[in-house]
This record gives structure tokens, C-alpha cells and sequence, in this order.
């Protein structure tokens, strides 16, 4: 099997990607790549915009008889990278490993080059090969996966008196979503108006469901939580992104609802588990348990 690298090419290898993501995915809670969704929003999200599309082409494709079996890219960053590997191509890793460094890296103070590199916690093979290229591993800052096993029928969902449920297929206005999304993950004061455009944007990518974007409406009219829901169908899998609640209506239970709605729809769907990348004790207090963590690799070099 030959095997050839290029570079990601920006709108034509989208789809091909998101699909490489959902046919290797594996039930089983042992996820090793992005599950799909999380591609979708990385595209969608306004900090890309902050990179510029160009930076997309820097992104590294593996293909192997006209078929993608690794990919590794940014998020919002250059200088942090993420890897996606077709599991019979896992010798790719260090390769790969050294494309990012060429391609990914970023600049830090005193014209050094540095990579971030995040490595699941169970896979003690990627461990081994960025410890011995002279990374170390960053003690405080990791991320992780956590699972909610969705249940029927489903567990029920509590409001305070005078707030409801509804999803943004009821009712989509930009102005209450943004405003619970801007002073939901804590910014002061009131969003600006760009905040708008951003959230038409986000609610562009294609397999964003206004039906499963659901709000708590507070009894004066505005939103007082917000959950983002993704449903990959073909793996039923739900995936929980973002969550927020404003700081008007915390610890009444409307962050819960929100996320409980959600997942009530796609299991409903036929999702039988969601997955969250967060071990927050918001979610485990819902019924989330941590599944693994990603760990943090850093490196600086001379240029
Ligand atoms: C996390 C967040 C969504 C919680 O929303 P909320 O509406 O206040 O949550 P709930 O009232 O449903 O909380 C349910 C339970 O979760 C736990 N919980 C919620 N917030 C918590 C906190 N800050 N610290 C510890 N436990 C917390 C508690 O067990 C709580 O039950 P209790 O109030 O009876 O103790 C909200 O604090 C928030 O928007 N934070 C900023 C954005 C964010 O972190 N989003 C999540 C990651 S994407």
C-alpha cells in the first residue's frame, strides 16, 4: 500500500475528512480520534477566522490508495495539534509527528519554535515516541472525554416554576443566543453586535440542528441556558457542545435541562450514548462519567 502525504485542501477535503472521522470511530469508549462533529465546529467557529483559511492548508493528509488514513491539524491554534489516525496506519505517528513540527509549530519569544501535542492517556505507544523527540508532558492543563449512557425510558428533567424548554427551531433569535452565550461563559457586559454574524455562521455548518440547540427561557422571555447537541446518526452517538448558563440563573438546575433535553432528542433518535469533553462536576452531577483523559506534550527548539 503506498501511502502518500499532501496538503488538506479547504472546501473539497471537508467532507471527506469528517467522513474519515466517522467511519473510524469506536464504540467501546476508546474513541482514539475526534469523533465528527468536533471537526465541523473547529470549521465553523469564529476563531478560525482569527487564523485565516489559508492557514487550513498547512494541515497534513495521509492517503493510501485515494483514501484518507491520517490527518493531523490545529484547532483554533497554530502551535497545538491533534491527530487522526486510521487504527492500521498507526505507524504513521512519527511522521506525522515530524510533519507538525515543520508545518504546525508556532513562534515563542526569543525566535524559538514550539509544538503542543495532545496524546490520549491510554496510548502509551504516542507516549513513547513524543518523550523520546523531547517532549514533556504539561502536568496542569489536559483534556478528556466523558460518556452519559442514555437510558429508556429517560431520566426525568426538572425546571424552576416559569421556565420551559424549547429548542432554536421554535424560536432562533440571534440576539437572546448570543447574549446568553457572551455572559454564559463569563464576558462582561452586553455582546457586540459581530457576535450575531458569528452565531449565523456556526449555525451554517451542515450538520448544525436547530432542533437540537436547545434553551432554557427564563420568565421574563430571555435565554438563560444554552446547549449545543450534535447527533452523529451513523455511529448514534450524541456529542455535547457548548453549554452555558448566565450568571443570573446558575445552580437552579437550567444548565442540566438544557443538556438533558438535548440528549432526551437523540436518543429518541436512536443515540445511545453522548459524549462530552469535559470532566466538569456539572456534568458527572447529571450522570457523566470520565471515560479517558488527553494528555499535553510541549517542545521548544532552536529554529
Ligand atoms: C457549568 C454551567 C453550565 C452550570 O450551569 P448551571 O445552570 O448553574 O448548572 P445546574 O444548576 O444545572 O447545576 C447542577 C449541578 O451541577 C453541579 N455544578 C454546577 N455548577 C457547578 C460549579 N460551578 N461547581 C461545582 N459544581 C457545579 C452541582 O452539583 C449542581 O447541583 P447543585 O446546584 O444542587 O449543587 C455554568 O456554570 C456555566 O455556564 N459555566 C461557564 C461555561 C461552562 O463552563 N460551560 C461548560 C463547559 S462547555
Amino acid at each position: 500500500m503506498s501511502v502518500r502525504l499532501r496538503n488538506y485542501q479547504h472546501p473539497a477535503d471537508f467532507d471527506h475528512v469528517g467522513q474519515f472521522l466517522v467511519d473510524t470511530y469506536q464504540p467501546g469508549y476508546r474513541h482514539d480520534n475526534w469523533l465528527q462533529p468536533r471537526w465541523e465546529y473547529m470549521h465553523y467557529h469564529p476563531e478560525l477566522d482569527k487564523l485565516g483559511k489559508s492557514a487550513l492548508a498547512k494541515i497534513g493528509v495521509w492517503e493510501s490508495d485515494g483514501e484518507i488514513v491520517a490527518v493531523v491539524h490545529f484547532e483554533h491554534r497554530m502551535g497545538e495539534v491533534y491527530f487522526q489516525i486510521h487504527p492500521d496506519f498507526a505507524y504513521l505517528k512519527h511522521e506525522m509527528l515530524e510533519y507538525a513540527e515543520t508545518h504546525l509549530s508556532a513562534e515563542v519569544d526569543g525566535g524559538q519554535q514550539h509544538l503542543n501535542v495532545f496524546v490520549n492517556d491510554f496510548d502509551t505507544e504516542f507516549e513513547s515516541i513524543v518523550r523520546s523527540r523531547g517532549y514533556r508532558r504539561v502536568e496542569d492543563i489536559s483534556d478528556c472525554w466523558s460518556v452519559f449512557e442514555i437510558t429508556h425510558p429517560f431520566q426525568p428533567i426538572n425546571l424552576p416554576d416559569g421556565f420551559r424548554l424549547q429548542s432554536l427551531e421554535d424560536e432562533n433569535d440571534l440576539w437572546k443566543l448570543s447574549r446568553v452565550v457572551h455572559r454564559g461563559f463569563n464576558h462582561p457586559g452586553e455582546p457586540p453586535q459581530d457576535w450575531l454574524i458569528q452565531r449565523e455562521k456556526m449555525q451554517s455548518a451542515p450538520n448544525y440542528r436547530k432542533d437540537l440547540n436547545i434553551v432554557t427561557v427564563a420568565p421574563n422571555g430571555s435565554y438563560a441556558s444554552y446547549c449545543g447537541m450534535w447527533h452523529d446518526t451513523a455511529n448514534r452517538v450524541a456529542i455535547v457542545e457548548p453549554v452555558c448558563t448566565d450568571p443570573d440563573y446558575r445552580r437552579i438546575g437550567v444548565g442540566t435541562a438544557v443538556v438533558l433535553e438535548g440528549i432526551r432528542r437523540c436518543g429518541q433518535e436512536g443515540a445511545t450514548v453522548a459524549f462530552v469533553g469535559s470532566e466538569q462536576p456539572f456534568y458527572l452531577s447529571m450522570g457523566f462519567r470520565k471515560l479517558f483523559g488527553i494528555n499535553l506534550w510541549t517542545r521548544k527548539w532552536e529554529a
